[in-house]
């Protein structure tokens, strides 16, 4: 594990670089939403948006720093509502040369400490059924897989299946 790079949550001052890291994981990963270019949000709405996310005591957003960069991310979105309001949606990414060196697993660990101290008993996520880090990264952190989303997803001309999984924590 390398010794200059250190987690944070992230500010709004982050916009720029964190847009930066999206934009990077566009291109480097088939595992996110958006393929390369097709991210079209201005360096304004990002930092909307990371104003929006320290406002809101529910939501979190972590974000990995090396050398003044963002090397990656992990976020969870808490529902809007009372009923819902206990549970999260998480999304993650780390730039390709940063993976596979347990960065993921301290990422999780310190959601799942934030998710305890903040009322948050579930995490969530959809994942590519063929993402075999990926999940077994979630699987590691104790989630379970709950159910399949069919063709939900088209990727270089081929239906996607992703599966959905969480973690409870009460
Ligand atoms: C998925 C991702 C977040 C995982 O983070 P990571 O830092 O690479 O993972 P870690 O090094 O912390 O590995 C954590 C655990 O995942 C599992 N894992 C790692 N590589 C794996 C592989 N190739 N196959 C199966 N499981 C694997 C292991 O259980 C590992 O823990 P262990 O080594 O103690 O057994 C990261 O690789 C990534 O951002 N990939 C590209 C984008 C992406 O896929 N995002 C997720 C979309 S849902």
């Amino acid at each position: 594990m390398r010794e200059n790079v250190f987690l944070r949550r992230a500010t709004p001052e982050d916009a720029s670089a964190f847009l930066a890291l999206k934009k990077a994981l566009d291109v480097e990963t088939a595992f996110l939403m958006l393929e390369p270019g097709e991210r079209l949000t201005s360096e304004e709405e990002m930092r909307a948006t990371l104003e929006r996310i320290a406002a809101v005591e529910r939501d979190y957003l972590a974000v990995m720093e090396c050398d003044g960069e963002l090397v990656g991310y992990l976020s969870a979105q808490s529902g809007s509502y009372r009923r819902n309001r206990h549970s999260a949606y998480i999304t993650t990414g780390i730039r390709q040369a940063f993976c596979g060196q347990g960065w993921g697993k301290r990422l999780f660990a310190d959601l799942i400490g934030w998710a305890k101290q903040s009322g948050i008993t579930r995490l969530e996520l959809t994942v590519m059924a063929h993402n075999q880090r990926a999940i077994g990264l979630y699987k590691r952190m104790g989630f379970l897989k709950e159910g399949v989303k069919r063709h939900s997803l088209r990727v270089d001309n081929q239906y996607i299946d992703e599966d959905y999984m969480a973690l409870l924590l009460d």
